[in-house]
């Protein structure tokens, strides 16, 4: 896999976390797959609630503690919002294969919590979202795109 052109952007509170999510699921088209890593409480759920807002989603994101995934209707802006955490799977990689995110992919961007060396499977053509935490409250986030999002606008 070629990497290219990696951007960091540097979170210094919450706020900021959600609003770089409002700015990317403003970019966010049907079949987009976008993989969230970083550690427990790196602020991966807080920005996917931020692209539920730019995608206009129905429905509170929140950590999906029963649920593999959760499915947000669509919003006047026609995209479904489907918010997957594979921490739960545990490396159980037939049980991300039985969400038929394949078929998801085709009508709604898909964002996976703890994604990064699980969902790249789905896609070639992924956005990988980094977050490190440097303190309490200040998050870096590294934007590795892939496939055709090495040519896409970024947030
Ligand atoms: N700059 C920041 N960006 C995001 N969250 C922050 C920031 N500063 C502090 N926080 C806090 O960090 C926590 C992030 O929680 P969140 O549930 O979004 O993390 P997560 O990566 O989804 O965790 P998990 O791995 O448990 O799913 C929240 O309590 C939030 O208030
Ligand atoms: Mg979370």
């Amino acid at each position: 896999m070629v990497e290219t052109g990696v951007k960091e952007l540097r979170l210094p509170e919450e706020a900021d976390t959600v609003e770089f999510g409002r700015r990317l699921g403003a970019l966010l088209r049907a079949g987009d797959l976008v993989l969230l890593s970083g550690p427990l409480g790196a602020g991966k759920t807080a920005m996917t609630r931020g692209i539920a807002e730019g995608l206009g989603v129905a429905g509170r994101v929140s950590s999906p503690t029963f649920v593999i995934a959760r499915e947000h209707r669509a919003g006047p802006r026609g995209v479904a919002l489907v918010h997957v955490d594979a921490y739960r799977l545990g490396g159980h990689l037939d049980e991300l294969d039985d969400l038929d995110l394949d078929t998801e992919l085709m009508d709604a961007a898909v964002v996976v919590e703890w994604g990064e060396g699980v969902a790249e499977r789905l896609s070639e053509d992924h956005l990988l979202v980094r977050l490190t935490r440097l303190d309490d409250d200040v998050r870096v986030a590294e934007l590795h795109p892939q496939g055709t999002w090495t040519t896409r606008q970024l947030p």
